[in-house]
């Protein structure tokens, strides 16, 4: 069957990447975390004292930027480098997170970053989640999926994900940082966090990881019969 993109978007911690992840295993397709590269510029500019309100430092800052994805064939996954640097683990610390929306919202950051992806999505037979997937990266993904949860919810599950990477974070903590984020996200003027009109829209707050997977394999799968 002819390969179709998919598009996930959405608030944070309502399963997007887990459930991108499965979903592309199971078709064997390609998982794109767009996430991760935001994250990972976050993280240079983090470390380099990058001033945001600098156009020429942030200018300078993103031609200094390489990011790519390599197959950690142990973890049997794939992991986030920068510059040539694994930086899977650091870029989901909270002091990546703390930052990531106000780097995110940067309209110069977005124009590299969505280059990026387009290029990556341009083979079809990818599962491409983050924020402005189904609306700016990929318009043309035959299956957008938007996804929400219960704020107290989707901060229970991160909190949970953070303390099996032993990092123990206040609950009230993570629901400030979803917060804040969720209004940057939304509000931010290039490449805000929207629900298209075309998206198919997942409550994961009562279901389980499997039943969004199922939900969204069996949507793709009718995607493909009529893209035959
Ligand atoms: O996993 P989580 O939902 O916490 O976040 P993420 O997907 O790793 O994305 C981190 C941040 O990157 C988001 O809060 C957005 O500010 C930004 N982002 C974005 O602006 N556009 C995307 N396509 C993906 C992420
Ligand atoms: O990518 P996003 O930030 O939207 O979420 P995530 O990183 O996939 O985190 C969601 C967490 O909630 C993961 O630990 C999932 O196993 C868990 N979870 C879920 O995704 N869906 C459910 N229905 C229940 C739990």
């Amino acid at each position: 069957m002819k390969k179709i993109n998919i598009a996930i978007d959405g608030y944070s911690a309502c399963g997007k990447s887990s459930t991108a992840k499965i979903v592309a295993s199971r078709l064997e397709y390609k998982y794109i975390d767009s996430g991760a590269m935001y994250r990972a510029v976050t993280l240079y500019f983090i470390d380099n004292y990058v001033d945001l309100t600098n156009d020429k430092k942030v200018d300078q800052a993103l031609e200094n930027i390489n990011i790519d994805f390599r197959f950690n064939s142990k973890k049997e996954k794939s992991e986030t480098y920068l510059n040539g640097l694994n930086v899977e683990d650091e870029i989901r610390t909270m002091k990546v997170t703390n930052m990531v929306s106000e780097v995110s919202a940067l309209p110069k950051v977005r124009k590299v970053l969505v280059e990026l992806q387009q290029k990556l999505g341009k083979k079809k037979g990818v599962v491409m989640d983050g924020r402005d997937i189904g609306s700016v990266v990929l318009p043309d993904a035959e299956l957008k999926v938007f996804m929400t949860a219960d704020k107290r919810v989707r901060a229970l599950r991160r909190q949970q994900e953070l303390l099996e990477k032993e990092q123990l974070v206040d609950l009230d903590e993570i629901i400030e940082n979803l917060t804040k984020r969720d209004n940057i996200d939304t509000s931010r003027e290039v490449g805000p966090l929207i629900k298209v009109d075309e998206a198919i829209e997942i409550d994961t707050t009562h279901i389980t990881l499997e039943e969004q997977v199922e939900e969204i394999l069996n949507e793709a799968t009718s995607r493909m019969v009529e893209n035959q």
